[in-house]
């Protein structure tokens, strides 16, 4: 299913800080979203989330209109967020978050199985089932982050900046994760700021400026250092 967001204005109180945003993210398919601190990319992140109502603009979900829906049916639509760090809650076991996964579904047996699911997928989960979320290491908890968007079968599925914070080695598990993903056809938003990592899987590009979009367009033919040099204003 796509998610279609059409001349979005939002911010928080006076300040604005999305002027006129467009986006489309479509099934099977890696969009990501490039641009400095502060360009408005976790802003954009949270209407896509049902996080943050916007001021003006349209969001559906094939033809569905999303505006309007609380949090935890953007959650039911199919709309899973991992948050900036993963947002695991740090007290709670590893168990206990997976089970955060599926609290807005009514369907407890398939939450259930689909936690089953996690831990034969990711073994360390289902090995430190019991333990603390932070206790884990960085790598471990942002796979665990991903684990409990998972749990309920996203139809979207909205990442802001995995990257952030992990050594080089779990940066590159993480893309691998990310890339499998796309391979059974949930609609991927990434948001990052590490373009050399993310740039490769990208399958559309676009590039926030002060909550405006500068770029926007197929990643297909798109080099690194030109993104980064036209549209970041950072040489390389
Ligand atoms: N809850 C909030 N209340 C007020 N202002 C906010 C809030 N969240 C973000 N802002 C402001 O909105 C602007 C855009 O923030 P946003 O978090 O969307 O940027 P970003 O592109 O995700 O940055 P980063 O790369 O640092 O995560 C910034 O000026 C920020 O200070
Ligand atoms: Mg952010």
């Amino acid at each position: 299913m796509s998610l279609i967001a059409r001349n979005i204005t939002a911010g928080y109180g006076q300040i604005r800080v999305l002027n006129g945003v467009n986006l489309e993210v479509a099934p099977g398919q890696i969009h990501c979203v490039f641009g400095p601190n502060g360009s408005g990319k976790s802003t954009l992140l949270k209407v896509c989330a049902g996080m943050l109502r916007p001021w003006g603009g349209s969001l559906e979900l094939d033809e569905q209109n999303l505006l309007g829906l609380k949090g935890h049916q953007f959650i039911r639509s199919g709309i899973v967020t991992v948050p900036q760090s993963g947002g695991v809650f740090p007290e709670l076991s590893v168990a206990e978050n997976l089970m955060a996964g599926g609290l807005a579904l009514s369907d407890n047996a398939a939450v259930r199985e689909s936690i089953q699911a996690m831990y034969r997928r990711f073994p360390i989960l289902g090995e430190k089932r019991n333990a603390r979320g932070g206790s884990l290491s960085g790598g471990q908890r942002m796979l665990l982050a991903f684990a409990r968007a998972l749990v309920s079968e996203p139809k979207v599925l909205l990442l802001d900046e995995p990257s952030a914070g992990l050594a080089p080695l779990v940066v590159k598990e993480v893309f691998g994760l990310i890339k499998d993903l796309r391979a059974q056809g949930p609609a991927i938003l990434l948001i990052e700021q590490a373009v050399r990592d993310a740039l490769p899987l990208a399958d559309q590009v676009t590039v926030l400026a002060q909550g405006e979009v500068q770029f926007q367009g197929q990643a297909q033919g798109l080099s690194e250092a030109k993104l980064v040099e036209a549209y970041l204003g950072v040489k390389m």
